[in-house]
């Protein structure tokens, strides 16, 4: 079912492409169409390997569709997974890449009246295939945001941030003094968490790996409003109550590794607390102590942006709200874009490979 939910929607944007050559168009009617630049990919591979950058005809603008001119956009693990095919969810191909992005709408159809030109928007599904100059796509798939927050936070405010809002949001009940940890904590998903806990009031401890610049990166996240910074080695040797004492004990824990490491932060809750799993980096099963369960009685709970969305995407004014709320963050100056690269569309490739790498911040492409 979610292979079809995403391949439809995959369609709606890559097959009009595909059509369009079978099209008899009347004469003339070629010069009104577009081009763009794509990275596609036509089977699955190993890594990344399997993405070229192509030119692409756009179909016509339909009475409700929508020209939008690509602006900006991430690389993310997922979008990795979905070139290798061990991603939930996969395109028909030939796909183009990239799940998340931001763009300037260009031209709307005759019917559209919630997107106009100079706006900005952003595919609030999984499979628009971002990663292109320009885009030709349904008014109903896209979602506005404000042209005044930084083009790097539009870009990658709707997967990470709004994921860290609901995890947040919609598992414990957050006092302000409350503790939260996590690991991955430095990724994209773990500054966002730092910076809308810190709103809110609510402390963190920060499990991050290992690396030569620790104690660089600890500056960095506590810059961000984090209140621990510990690797995984030292929770593992020392455990949470030897080297934390002035928090009360995380009453929830968000798990971005799986492994060992999402063992570590299980171990560290309270009684009656919930682990929230939203990815697996160390593609390790998750370590569960078996006195976790029986005499913490900790919940273990799994979380997908994606199947929010889809879940919620009958009520598109829920999804409005939930992005224009994370925007709010950003433009009130609570929640700061992620620390990025940004790549020139061509040099798709660094970018590509970074993002299979250990300790590498979140690459953008400018497109
Ligand atoms: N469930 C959902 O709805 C949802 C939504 C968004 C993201 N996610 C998932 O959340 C995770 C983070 O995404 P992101 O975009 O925020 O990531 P990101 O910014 O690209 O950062 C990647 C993070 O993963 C860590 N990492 C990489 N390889 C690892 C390994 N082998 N073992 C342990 N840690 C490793 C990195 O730590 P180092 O710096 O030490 O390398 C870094 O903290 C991904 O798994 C992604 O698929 C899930």
């Amino acid at each position: 079912m979610r292979r079809l939910l995403f391949r439809l929607t995959q369609e709606r944007v890559l097959s009009l492409w595909q059509r369009e050559s079978r099209t008899t168009l009347a004469p003339g009617a070629l010069r009104q169409l577009h081009s763009c630049s794509a990275l596609v990919y036509r089977k699955h591979g190993h890594q990344y390997d399997t993405v070229r950058m192509e030119e692409m005809s756009l179909p016509a603008l339909g009475q409700h569709s929508v020209r939008l001119r690509m602006l900006a956009a991430p690389v993310n693990p997922a979008d990795i997974n979905m070139l290798q095919g061990t991603y939930p969810i996969l395109p028909v191909f030939p796909a183009v890449g990239g799940n998340e992005g931001v763009g300037e709408v260009v031209e709307v159809g005759r019917k559209v009246t919630s997107l106009r030109p100079g706006d900005w928007a952003i595919p609030w599904d999984a499979g628009f295939g971002t990663w292109r100059t320009e885009a030709v796509c349904e008014a109903d798939d896209l979602l506005q945001v404000p042209k005044d927050i930084p083009l790097l936070g539009a870009a990658t405010i709707g997967v990470n941030p709004c994921t860290a809002y609901r995890m947040l949001q919609d598992f414990v009940t957050l006092k302000p003094g409350a503790t939260v940890i996590q690991n991955g904590s430095n990724s994209a998903v773990g500054q966002a968490v730092i910076q809308i806990a810190a709103a809110l009031g609510v402390k963190t401890i920060n499990v991050i790996r290992d690396r030569p610049n620790r104690q660089e990166l600890e500056e960095e996240l506590k810059s961000m409003g984090a209140d621990f910074v510990i690797t995984e080695e030292e929770l593992q040797c020392l455990g949470l109550d030897n080297v934390i004492q002035e928090l009360p004990k995380p009453i929830l824990g968000l798990n971005c590794v799986g492994g060992r490491s999402g063992g570590l932060v299980l171990s560290s809750l309270c009684d009656g607390a919930t682990l929230v799993t939203y990815g697996g980096m160390a593609k390790k099963p998750l370590q569960i102590p078996a006195k976790s369960l029986i005499f913490k009685n900790i919940t273990l709970q799994g979380f997908w942006m994606t199947q929010w969305k889809r879940s919620n995407s009958k009520d598109v004014m829920q999804l409005q709200a939930m992005v224009t709320s994370v925007c709010d963050l950003v433009m009130s100056g609570q929640l700061q874009p992620p620390h990025c690269v940004q790549v020139p569309f061509h040099h798709y490739s660094q970018a590509l490979q970074a993002t299979v790498q250990a300790h590498q911040r979140k690459h953008v492409l400018l497109l």
